[in-house]
């Protein structure tokens, strides 16, 4: 397994719409486990692979967060909602790829989501709470969507300029 470097907003390969896995071949297995390092390195709830650089529909989160509790790593391949309730509810999101930058997002409040897991099987599952809105964020950034885009111009344009500045100063460093 090894650590993978995170793009950071603003990057055209977050913008992208990822491609579909045609079949769950090893070289995925490898991305979800190196995926799953990286994010508990960070540390992360939730990492999509455009956000290491890889236009694939895979993502992967751990959304346990009690202390002693064990984790429940988890690998989504081609992630799709099927269901979403009506109800909505109000989290502080952030993202790996926008440093420090948090804001309450409003999203449906109960999910049931269908994948394939890395063992090729048909997985479908009803998520609530936390895991509810990682899963929708992540899935976001299969489709180019970050959180950020879900808030007024004037606050995203500020976000995206710190983080440009971000940047800069890390290729000086
Ligand atoms: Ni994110």
């Amino acid at each position: 397994m090894s650590i993978r470097p995170i793009l950071i907003h603003p990057d055209p390969r977050l913008k992208k719409t990822a491609r579909p896995v045609p079949e769950i071949a090893d070289s995925v297995r490898k991305l979800a486990e190196d995926m799953l390092e990286t994010m508990y390195d960070a540390p992360g709830i939730g990492l999509a692979a455009p956000q290491v650089g890889v236009s694939s529909r895979l993502l992967v989160m751990d959304c346990v967060k009690e202390e002693g509790e064990a984790p429940r790593p988890m690998a989504l391949v081609n992630p799709e909602v099927t269901w979403a309730s009506e109800e909505l509810a109000l989290h502080e999101e952030g993202c790996l790829s926008i440093p420090e930058q948090y804001a309450e997002i409003e999203r449906p409040a109960e999910v049931m989501v269908r994948w394939t897991d890395l063992d090729g099987q048909e997985r479908q599952e009803h998520f609530t709470g936390l895991w509810a809105t990682c899963v929708q964020h992540e899935i976001d950034h299969l489709d180019g969507k970050l959180f950020i885009d879900y808030l007024g111009p004037l606050k995203r344009q500020m976000i995206t300029r710190k983080m440009a500045k971000l940047k800069r100063e890390k290729a000086r460093a």
